[in-house]
Formats: C-alpha cells, structure tokens, sequence
C-alpha cells in the first residue's frame, strides 16, 4: 500500500463533529456483518453507507495504486449513492484501509476524511467532563462514547474514589496524577455484563480495596464465586472521602447485588438501576420474572430521595441523553417526570413488572463471557478483550418498546 495524506479525523475529532450535530456521512469499509453491530452513532440522524472494502477493490494488476483503484471505481459504483456537498467519513475496523478509500474519493472531488484508527480507536476512545468542580467535591464523568460507558473519579479534598472503571487503566491514573489525587478505594457498582471491568486490575495497580457487593461476586449462570479479593460495599455502611460522606445504597434488580452510592447526600451514582431515558434491564441474570420486582422496590427507594438529587448513570443509550455541557446527568425531580420506567414505578409493581417484561430487548451472547472475565474466572488479552466489547451496551431496557 501506498502512503495516504488525506486529511484525518481524530476520535476525539469526531466526538465533537457528533455532539455538535454537523452535517456529514459515513462511508463505512468493514464488512456487513461487522456493520450491523456497531455503528457511530450521533445526537442526530448520521447517513450511514456500508460498503465493504472489498468491493472498492478491483485492482487492474497488483501493481495499482488502491487509491487509484478506487477512484476508478467510485463513478461506477458509487455514483448517486454518496452524499455530495457535505464531509465524508471513511471508516474501517482498524484505520489502515480507509486512508486509501478517502484518497481515492478525494481524487473523485468528494471531501473525504479518514477517521484515524478505525472503529478500535473510536470505541477506546474516552471523554472527560467535571460534574462538580471544587475543592470540597469534584466528581469527573468519564465517558466512553461509542460504547455509552460511563465511569466516575470522585474526589475531595486530596483523596479519591475511582467508580466503574473501564479496562484502559492509564485514562484514570493520569487524571489522578493530575490532580495529585489518592485513591482511597475502586468500586464497581456491579458485576458488568457489557464491557471488561478495569476495577479489579487498577486496584491492584493502585494497592487499594476494590470494592463491591458479595451478591455481584458470584457468575450468575455458573454460579461460581469470583476469583479476586474485595472488600463488601455493605447497605448503608456510609464512609467519609475527604470532607464528604458516601452512602451505598444496595438496589438490586438489574443485578442482584447493585450497589449505587450517593455522594454528599446529592450525587446519585446511580449504576444501571436508572439511566437518563430508561432504566436498568432485569433480565440479563436469566431471571427477570424475580428480578424485576426486585427492580420496581429499588427504584422505589430511589424514588424517596430529594427532588434535587443528580442523577448519574453507568450509561447512556444514546448521545441525546447529554445535557448542553456533553454531561450525562438529570436531577431526579426531571426524571421523576420524564423517564418512562420511573413514571411506571406509579403504576404500581404488577404493572412495572408487566412493562418490564414486554420491553426487553436482545441478550447480547458476549455478555456472559464478559462476566466471567469481570468475575476473575477468564482471562483475556487485550485483542480479546476489545472483540468482547464490540458494539454498544445493551444494559437499559428497549426504548423502541416505550407508552
Ligand atoms: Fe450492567
């Protein structure tokens, strides 16, 4: 392959493009079945065009150029099916096909960028935004866009507690060296079904407890215990973190041993219990007859929390869910009126459960390895790991499925 010079997007590049609702298209080289499980996703609408790479390929000897290949290509292929007029993305898996493709639609006049690393570096890619910002409190969101994860450092003064972690531990040590911050514990609010957990690793990294309810130290199919050491994150056994208190509060439903904590009697880490838009599926433990009672008592006592109370989630379905600042968070005043599992909390728990049960959508096959893997039972290299996580996280209940 040649050298490509085409102007490039960063991951970063492209969180902004998506938040800020610009107009482009994505030409999108992976092949169909990697297309439909994950694609980018936007606050809006995005024209989305898949074709694989290697129908752009027909190279008249193997001394072509594939970016001239393609050039030829495109006014036979593609003509009349990509937009004209406004920037155009191509994608791959891993951003070394895409440059020429982009060379190549760019020789055709089109305005075509290469998005630096593929769909890897788009789904490692993390944000950071500060929820609170003071000496007494900060609480940092950590987002991780393509997958909809998201994590939380919360500090004060000069101690910090590390929640939800995801697997690439440099983005929270850096943060916390930044700050010259100490982590006092890493909690995970839950075993995760979606994506490899970084807890147990950056505690170790950081020699601190890890911490997490014994209910969720137990692989729900194999029931077998996890293999690590952890320190239980007990109901109500409030601890102080520099000048403020945090209060786990153990609401099982989407698991059976969900914890969430609230921070300074104000913030509410909320797990995959609540979320902006939905709330968290019962299901994936194979049990959602039992769990989503479980789920309408504890959401009930979340609901008993003040109006004024911030909400927030382990998780986003999509990019509408973040405030004007990219911060996922909702007092749960607004939630009480917006959030359609919440407003059937009010219904009482047999209309709950029968709403739950009619929304839930599809149980990822990955999922149970993936539990294995956060439960200590697998090990998995990094290859491994980032083919796991593959696509979004399916946590929250069907919105598709909604009143
Ligand atoms: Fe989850």
């Amino acid at each position: 392959m040649t050298d490509s010079h085409v102007p490039v997007w960063t991951p970063t590049d492209l969180h902004h493009q998506l938040s800020d609702a610009r107009r482009f298209a994505i030409l999108d080289v992976r092949n169909e079945d990697e297309f439909a499980q994950w694609t980018i996703e936007g606050r809006a609408p995005l024209h989305s065009l898949n074709i694989p790479y290697f129908e752009l390929l027909d190279l008249e000897d193997e001394n072509e150029e594939i970016a001239a290949a393609v050039a030829r290509i495109v006014p036979q292929r593609l003509q009349g099916r990509l937009p004209e007029g406004e920037p155009l993305l191509v994608v791959c898996a891993k951003g070394d096909t895409s440059p020429h493709v982009a060379e190549g639609l760019r020789r055709q006049g089109y305005d075509a960028y290469n998005l630096e690393g593929g769909m890897v570096a788009w789904g490692d890619h993390y944000e950071m935004r500060p929820i609170v910002e003071s000496e007494r409190l900060t609480i940092i969101q950590i987002s991780r866009p393509a997958k909809g994860c998201l994590s939380y450092v919360v500090a004060s003064g000069k101690e910090a507690l590390v929640v939800d972690p995801a697997r690439h531990a440099d983005r929270y040590t850096q943060l916390l060296a930044e700050h010259g911050w100490t982590v006092k514990a890493v909690i995970d609010s839950h075993l995760q079904a979606d994506h490899v957990s970084g807890g147990v690793a950056l505690a170790r990294q950081l020699q601190v407890d890890y911490r997490l309810h014994p209910y969720d130290a137990v692989h729900p199919e194999d029931l077998l215990p996890a293999a690590f050491t952890y320190r239980y994150l007990e109901d109500e056994a409030s601890f102080a973190l520099g000048e403020v208190s945090v209060r786990p509060l153990h609401v099982p439903g989407h698991t059976l041993g969900m914890v969430n904590l609230l921070v300074d009697n104000r913030y509410l880490l909320s797990g995959d219990t609540l979320f902006i838009d939905s709330v968290g599926r019962p299901d994936l433990g194979g049990r959602a007859e039992a769990w989503a009672p479980l789920l309408f008592h504890s959401l009930q006592r979340l609901l008993a929390l003040p109006d004024a109370t911030v909400v927030l989630p382990a998780h986003f379905g999509t990019m509408h869910e973040a405030d004007q600042q990219g911060c996922y968070r909702a007092s749960l005043g607004v939630l009480r009126e917006q959030n359609q599992g919440l407003r059937k909390v009010a219904a009482g728990e047999v209309a709950f459960t029968a709403y739950i049960l009619g929304s839930l959508p599809h149980h990822p096959p990955s999922y149970d390895e993936i539990r294995r893997v956060n439960a200590g039972l697998t090990q998995v290299d990094e290859p491994h790991a980032s083919e796991l996580e593959l696509g979004k996280n399916r946590c929250a209940l069907s919105r598709s499925n909604g009143e």
